[in-house]
């Protein structure tokens, strides 16, 4: 089990091998993300038992609207009826929610789910746990974001290209008040980014689970929690 002084405040996922899930059991790639859906549920919860304060969860990129439209739909209308069914039950164990991305670019439906989630967020004090969906969402994408923000307040003449350094930059990036992910997970045994948190992730300890995502189990998160225990972080110190 883990101690906790070495806990991680901010645990980053990248979930991956819904499809070679379902490639395995002759099923359309659908049946592996749905698969893929349940186990959400025992990752936040693991989470939420070590007491992990933050918890990102990759759940569509930027790059994944390049799959098939009827994959992308499906995905879409499977998150819609996961947030309907499920916010609730998150809700109750004290679980609050933000969304990372290019929320504009999502169906209308889920922004509207988004924006209602959002609103009946927990005050402060009353949150155990906050999970934020990473949707329609890319590193390069949100450095590029952040570039535009800056150069548009430039123009405004609010700040002064001088001004610009690591502290303010971070402060136009998509949710500048989360700190920065401590442990990435990645499953399905591909050892990439991806794309995700790249700014964010520059001290992040990486655990990279051969597992594919709908086979993970809470022995295989409290299995990265160890490890990243387990690591010395130096911050560049000595
Ligand atoms: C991760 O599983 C889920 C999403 C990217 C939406 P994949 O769909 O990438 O599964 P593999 O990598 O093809 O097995
Ligand atoms: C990363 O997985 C994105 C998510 C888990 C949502 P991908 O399956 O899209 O990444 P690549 O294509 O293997 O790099
Ligand atoms: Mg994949």
């Amino acid at each position: 089990m883990n101690s906790n002084q070495n806990l991680p405040v901010h645990v980053g996922v990248i979930m991956d091998g819904n499809g070679r899930w379902a490639k395995k059991r002759s099923l359309p790639r659908t049946a592996g993300h749905r698969e893929g859906a349940k186990v959400v549920e025992k990752l936040a919860q693991t989470c939420l038992n070590a007491g992990v304060r933050y918890l990102t969860l990759f759940c569509f990129s930027s790059q994944n609207w390049d799959r098939p439209k009827e994959e992308v739909d499906t995905l879409f209308s499977m998150l819609n009826e996961y947030l309907h069914k499920e916010s609730k039950p998150f809700r109750n164990k004290g679980i609050n929610f933000s969304f990372l991305g290019r929320i504009d670019l999502l169906p209308d439906e889920t922004q509207q789910m988004i924006e209602t989630l959002k609103k009946e967020n927990l005050p402060k004090e009353q949150e155990k746990m906050h999970l934020i969906l990473a949707l329609s969402y890319g590193g390069r994408e949100e450095i590029a974001d952040a570039a535009k923000r800056l150069a548009r307040q430039i123009q405004k003449g609010e700040i002064t290209p001088d001004q610009i350094d690591e502290k303010i930059f971070s402060s136009a990036l998509y949710l500048p008040d989360i700190p920065d992910p401590d442990l990435i997970i990645r499953t399905s045994g591909e050892k990439r980014i991806s794309n995700f948190l790249l700014w964010q992730s520059a001290y992040a300890e990486f655990v990279f689970l051969d597992t594919l995502w709908p086979d993970c189990s809470e022995k295989d998160f409290y299995a990265a929690l160890d490890e990243f225990a387990a690591r010395h972080r130096r911050f560049g110190k000595v």
